[in-house]
């Protein structure tokens, strides 16, 4: 049955059971992942090529890997494999070696068609399955199945009934069957906990891989170590130091012909209520027990559930100029494509200091941050106070870079202050090192079995809960967005709030990423 280090122990959740189930989980045997929506374009642009890449580095051997697209779609292997291609070759430039590569990994994949509601597509699929099993495993009954859903939520409940039913791993000797679903969970509360009773029925807690991808970013990932193992830090991370903390995310392009699906979702649930909520909670939250997720994903739903209700005045929507003109969206549609909102966590560290939420579609920039602003300092000899608070960004892209403003003796011989910065650049720092994908390492953290970076049932319910009350709002149009010009900041009300909510602006001080 292996070696002691081929296996790990998986500690089940107690979450939604009464005790807590060790499992022994195996780390090798055959491994077969089935990719179902396979020619969609989540499938084409984030789920094979992150296969692709884990491939190159060795993380799906050969020997005991196989790849299963599944789609509605009566395509043969080679179609598929030929649509695929595109997505996979780096650049026009591709040398041989690398176009080798790109075939040779191709190979891994075959490519089954079948509905989505009924079993004959999924019992040809466990059929395949079980051939590929039998032809690679080496020990009995150790195979192991990922099912990644790249698809619309609608399908999920069916799906899923369907792979419970026809396309489980039957060994009783071991291996394992996960599921990965990606947002949208819901709507709101109900439909979100709706859809999670339906999963939750068909498979447990430990199974399901519910991605948000902004937790597979480099700086996501870097937010734990930074703030416990740097005793610098630890002291400052609370009320007393920290005056605001802005987590922002842009773009500098609309919905670019994802109107129609937008403009059922809009900013907050496509952005806020998931990905920037993710990125609070790490700033957040006290220190978990050890690194084990439960312990971790502990600590992220107290914070969550010690938000207070979202207040109307602290919320600015807005929507930008054009946005209508898609034919996909209707012409009334109030659906925010910009919207900032603050959060207040009440509880002993954050009493007081707003969190402010941020985002926005076709705007002047495109990037993702997080920004703490500490107080002022107190008795300010220098009189420096006018040129600006010290600041800790976490500039999460592009550009990956940690970076402190201080301000310092302005170099020469007078007794002048300035803004300037200590910079961790990453590109600068950690030359030649590739930054991996978000969804690369998700992806590899479900084979591995940790679900430290995926979020769990009850997180989920919670960040629901703290949005439902201003997503119901707007949805019966008691809320209206503010038109924006595209390329701009957004609007002016989103900036004024900021300001009422204490952030103060730095003006003529600029951090200019470094170039090689
Ligand atoms: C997705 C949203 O979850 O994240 C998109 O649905 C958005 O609207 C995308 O563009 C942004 O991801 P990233 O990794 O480019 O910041």
């Amino acid at each position: 049955m292996g070696t002691e280090s081929e296996w790990h122990v998986e500690q089940r959740s107690s979450f939604g059971s009464d005790t807590p189930v060790t499992k022994e989980v195996p780390e090798t045997g055959s491994l077969s992942i089935v990719v179902l929506g396979a020619s969609g374009d989540l499938a084409k642009k984030k789920t094979f090529p992150a296969l692709f890449h884990l491939y190159l580095q060795g993380f799906l051997p050969q020997d005991e890997v196989h790849i299963f697209g599944y789609a509605r779609t009566k395509i043969s292997d080679d179609d598929l494999r030929d649509r695929l291609r595109g997505y996979l070759i780096p650049d026009k430039d591709a040398s041989p070696k690398q176009l080798e590569d790109v075939s040779k990994f191709l190979q891994l994949i075959k490519y089954v068609s079948g509905s989505y509601d009924s079993g004959d597509g999924f019992i040809l699929l466990d059929k395949e399955i079980s051939e590929h099993e039998s032809s690679k495993n080496s020990i009995e009954g150790s195979s192991r199945r990922l099912f990644y859903l790249a698809l619309p939520p609608s399908v999920y409940p069916s799906v899923c009934k369907m792979i419970r039913t026809y396309c489980m791993n039957k060994s009783d000797l071991g291996g394992w069957t996960r599921v990965v679903v990606e947002k949208p969970f819901g709507k709101d509360l109900q439909s979100a906990e709706e859809l999670s009773t339906q999963i939750g029925e068909l498979f447990e807690e430990p199974q399901i891989y519910r991605i948000d991808h902004y937790l597979g970013k480099e700086l996501v990932q870097n937010l734990l170590v930074l703030r416990f193992a740097n005793r610098l830090l630890l002291p400052l991370w609370n009320r007393d130091n920290i005056d605001n903390v802005q987590i922002v995310f842009r773009e500098d392009f609309g919905t670019d012909g994802r109107g129609g699906y937008f403009d059922q979702y809009g900013i907050i649930r496509d952005i806020i209520q998931n990905h920037l909520l993710q990125v609070l909670c790490l700033v957040a939250m006290e220190k978990p027990v050890s690194l084990k997720p439960e312990h971790i994903r502990d600590e992220k739903v107290k914070v969550l559930e010690s938000v207070l209700p979202i207040r109307d005045d602290e919320v600015v929507l807005g929507q930008y100029d054009g946005y209508k003109d898609d034919p996909t969206v209707p012409d009334q549609s109030n659906t925010p494509t910009f919207a900032t909102a603050i959060l207040r966590i009440h509880n002993e560290r954050w009493e007081g200091v707003p969190f402010i939420l941020k985002a926005g579609k076709a705007l002047s920039s495109r990037k993702a941050e997080i920004r703490i602003q500490f107080k002022d300092v107190p008795g300010d000899i220098f009189r420096c106070k006018k040129q600006g608070r010290n600041e800790l960004v976490i500039r999460l892209q592009p550009l990956e870079a940690i970076y402190m403003k201080l301000t310092v003796k302005q170099p020469g011989l007078e007794m002048s202050t300035v803004q300037s910065e200590l910079d961790l650049s990453y590109k600068q720092r950690y030359q030649g090192m590739i930054i991996p994908e978000a969804y690369e390492r998700l992806i590899l953290d479900t084979i591995r079995g940790d679900q430290q970076h995926f979020v769990r049932r009850d997180e989920l319910k919670a960040s629901w809960k703290i949005f439902t009350p201003l997503l119901h709002k707007i949805d019966r149009g008691e809320f209206k967005p503010i038109p924006y010009k595209p390329g701009s900041r957004g609007p002016a009300e989103a900036d004024q709030l900021l300001e009422k909510a204490g952030y103060v602006q730095t003006h003529g001080y600029i951090w200019i990423p470094p170039t090689l």
